[in-house]
């Protein structure tokens, strides 16, 4: 378990229920001292995420994702500042991770040309990747409180050229520049009941039955199953089965799924 992740956690499932309803944030407890992975240290999920530095001055975590797709092979790496004040957002979180490697292991076409919006993306991490693999067009989108990070991290990595940071609250109507996209990202996004009916229906509103959605999600209490009980009304979804690391991070409560729109 992730070292923000509260003791508690180790209570029984009813204690557990009782202090989901009484605490939704406990799992996000983050301070200064708990940005990027470094809590995960002697867990196998390490060996799945990509090598990370963390630079206490700059307050930047330096991620380096090795492809395994000839023209994606080179190393790919990214700057990216975290900031737990914004909220649970500022940081990031290993599903982000496992997500953008998945991208980037599917080589150097997958994205490329393609249309693609990211929800929640809190640091921006994941719509980056998606960026620097040749994505035509990405949107980065989360709450105000993050927008500012967001940017940061954009003109950090050079990347304004194909990426723009914007406000998406779910639920809330589609900004009228986000068009419908190719591709939806979305890592763990799965974790306050009362948002479960907002981001299915930004989901819904986003999604044709062409759209590609890859949403990576970790489990952390019953109630998220919930958010399945919504979904199903919307879209089917397909665990992702080619991720050589899937049985790593499937013992840490986390799957990557595709999703389709019912239509
Ligand atoms: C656990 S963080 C994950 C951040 C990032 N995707 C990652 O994997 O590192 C959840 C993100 O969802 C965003 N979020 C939560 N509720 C939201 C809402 N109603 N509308 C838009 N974004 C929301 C939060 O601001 C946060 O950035």
């Amino acid at each position: 378990m992730f070292g923000c992740e509260h003791s508690s956690l180790m209570r029984n499932p009813i204690d557990d229920e009782r202090y989901d309803i009484e605490e939704p944030f406990r799992y996000f407890r983050v301070g200064e001292e708990n940005v990027g992975t470094r809590d995960l240290a002697n867990t196998e999920l390490l060996s799945v995420l990509p090598g990370q530095h963390y630079s206490m001055t700059e307050k930047t975590l330096r991620l380096e994702f090795s492809g395994n797709d000839e023209k994606a092979k080179a190393m790919i790496s990214i700057s990216i500042r975290v900031d737990a004040s914004p909220g649970c957002g500022g940081i990031v979180w290993p599903a982000g991770q496992i997500l953008s490697n998945y991208l980037i292991n599917k080589g150097s076409n997958f994205l490329q040309g393609k249309c693609v919006v990211e929800l929640g993306s809190g640091t921006g991490l994941v719509g980056l990747i998606a960026a620097k693999l040749g994505a035509s067009k990405v949107w980065i989108t989360d709450q105000a409180p993050l927008l500012d990070i967001m940017q940061q991290n954009l003109s950090m990595n050079s990347l304004q050229c194909n990426c723009v940071v914007a406000e998406l609250d779910w639920g809330m109507s589609i900004p009228a520049a986000i068009p419908s996209p190719d591709v939806i990202l979305a890592a763990d996004c799965v974790y306050f009941e009362p948002a479960f009916p907002l981001l299915v229906q930004t989901l819904d509103a986003l999604a044709t039955e062409k759209t590609q959605v890859f949403f990576c999600y970790k489990k952390r209490r019953k109630a998220d199953k919930r958010f399945f009980g919504l979904l199903k009304k919307k879209f089917t979804w397909a665990e992702i089965m080619d991720d050589p690391n899937r049985n790593i991070y499937n013992r840490e409560s986390i799957t990557l799924i595709k999703l389709s729109k019912i239509v």
